[in-house]
């Protein structure tokens, strides 16, 4: 049931905000029955963000419903809960839980992730001295431009249309002919991952918590034109020629989703290790193919010198051990002296669910695609409910969690 033991959460710019609750109930097909529903949560001055209805899979005649709310605390949301059963039937809440107070603040729905974006914003406004661009008046305020469609960005609208200039259509074709002369093969499975335009670089917490909602946060502004093989900053070709395709893959989608669960609400330590296995898997990771290592890591197949050099004789290659990579301590602006090769995106993905066993959040996470919101499995109800409608590995993941808590 509900905890009032915490009643408000952090968000990112540290303003206090109101308890955000899913809630799912069924009513029958019958006039009145949802306006019902609706004017008891409106006659409790509670705001309703999201509403969705869909078929009923148990009754024929029932609709299930699923309702975002902002309540002041979760005693409201108990209230909420109480009025509803007056009308429908089966309301449960969905993402709402006993959250320890020392948690960090995350994300639970999808538009949780606006005020990250706006928060990212204000970081990635300025260019680095050193870049090419630094010095180009009309490049930085072409980049301006782009970059205010993420200010404005939010959840389930399309992606901002960018129309890209004639110098921006060429710094492209020089790094696309470049590349595809060596990143031949794009995976073509589709996944449910989706792109969300981002300003510039964005704190990992952040970044990381988006990947629980297969949101890959990218940006949409192109490099300078003098240097068209070079970034030191992500840029649409870092994004679409080193990422995206990647995302396309079953195994790799789900791994980088597990990085993402858990890191919602990990601790300072535990977000370091995980920022660790980020960087040398989704960023800069290789993998064995039959007798060969490849790199699949974005920030390889981005940059063509790194990807020469990486599969060079160079830099140390060194097994994919999740304890070991998470201790692993790496540069930002330059080759990278270690790689960690995987055997498969599989193999990565199990040994990285293993890992986060290790971490020292007192609770487990869920993402549930139905409802695009995150479910924190801390009681037998929601195992059993998770049971109904989820694969067997993540089941025997949150079973073995709850009964360590226990
Ligand atoms: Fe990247």
């Amino acid at each position: 049931m509900i905890s009032a033991s915490h009643d408000l959460l952090k968000c990112p710019d540290n303003v206090v905000a109101p308890v955000k609750a899913t809630i799912q109930f069924s009513i029958s097909d019958k006039a009145g029955s949802l306006d019902d529903c609706l004017a008891t949560i409106e006659s409790m001055q509670i705001s309703l963000t999201r509403i969705e209805s869909r078929p009923s899979k148990i009754s024929e005649w029932d609709y299930d419903f699923t309702v975002d709310i902002n309540a002041v605390n979760f005693e409201q949301v108990s209230q909420v809960v109480k009025s509803l059963e007056s009308f429908a039937k089966q309301v449960q809440i969905i993402n709402n839980a006993k959250v320890p107070d020392s948690t960090p603040w995350f994300p639970r729905t999808l538009t949780d992730l606006d005020p990250i974006t706006k928060k990212a914003s204000k970081i990635g406004e300025g260019l680095a001295s050193d870049s090419p661009g630094a010095n180009d008046a009309a490049y930085c305020a072409r980049r301006a431009e782009i970059t205010k469609n993420a200010d404005t960005y939010k959840t389930g609208r399309p992606i901002p249309f960018v129309n890209y200039s004639r110098v921006e259509i060429e710094t492209w074709a020089v790094i696309y002919n470049k590349l595809t002369k060596i990143v031949s093969k794009f995976l073509k499975s589709r996944t449910g991952f989706t792109l969300r335009p981002i300003k510039g670089i964005v704190p990992s917490r952040y970044f990381l918590n988006g990947l629980a909602f297969r949101v890959f946060h990218a940006t949409q502004y192109i490099r300078h034109h003098t240097k068209p093989l070079y970034s030191n900053e992500p840029d649409i070709c870092h994004e679409l020629l080193g990422h995206a395709p990647l995302f396309a893959d079953p195994d790799f989608a789900d791994l980088s989703q597990e990085i993402g669960l858990a890191s919602l609400g990990a601790s300072y330590r535990d977000m370091k290790r995980l920022t660790a296995i980020y960087w040398f898997t989704v960023e800069f990771g290789l993998c064995r193919q039959g007798d060969q290592i490849r790199a699949y890591g974005g920030g390889l197949l981005s940059s063509f010198g790194e990807l020469e050099y990486c599969l060079s004789d160079k830099p140390e290659i060194r097994p994919f051990e999740p304890a070991k990579v998470a201790q692993q301590k790496f540069p930002f602006s330059e080759y990278q002296p270690v790689y960690f090769v995987t055997e498969s995106f599989k193999d990565a993905k199990m040994r990285v669910r293993e890992f986060t066993k290790s971490l020292s959040r007192p609770f487990s996470v869920r993402y549930n695609a139905n409802t695009e919101s995150i479910e924190i499995l801390d009681s037998k109800e929601k195992i059993i409910r998770c049971a109904q409608s989820t694969d067997i590995p993540t089941l025997a993941q949150n079973l073995e969690s709850l009964a360590q808590s226990c």
